[in-house]
């Protein structure tokens, strides 16, 4: 719950040192001895390692341990079902969106072709245990 409130929080202007949101967002929770499950989660969120790689930060990213894949699947899901106004969207959506927020040129839309086979697998994997538990799929 904690990096779900917290995991853009790299994306505070006072807070850029990489200038990539979830790293930066997981060095600051990581410095004010936030526990490591929370920098994690935050420096992994919704396939930044796909990003990071195009960045040139796969090592900065990776001095993180990976989170649980059931947790990071679970933060993975919500961050790509709802939109930057808190609205519900879906899988699709969200991701049209953020193309057309970061632009072609960006390092997500350079990513994009090896991230989004990355989320689409976190969010099949919450849909299935959301159906196993006869929960209705926000994707
Ligand atoms: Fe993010």
């Amino acid at each position: 719950m904690a990096a779900a409130w917290l995991h853009d929080i790299g994306y505070a202007p006072a807070l850029q040192t990489t200038g990539f949101h979830p790293l930066d967002g997981a060095l600051y929770l990581h410095a004010r001895q936030w526990p490591m499950a929370v920098a994690a989660l935050v420096a992994h969120h919704s396939g930044a390692a796909e990003v990071a790689a195009v960045r040139g930060l796969v090592g900065a990213v990776a001095g993180f341990p990976p989170p649980a894949l059931a947790v990071g699947d679970a933060l993975t899901y919500a961050d790509q079902t709802v939109g930057p106004d808190g609205d519900s969207v879906t899988f699709a959506e969200r991701l049209a969106d953020m193309l057309r927020r970061h632009g072609p040129d960006s390092a997500n839309a350079i990513a994009h072709a090896r991230r989004e086979p990355v989320l689409r697998a976190a969010v099949n994997r919450v849909d299935r245990r959301l159906a196993a538990l006869g929960q209705p799929s926000y994707s």
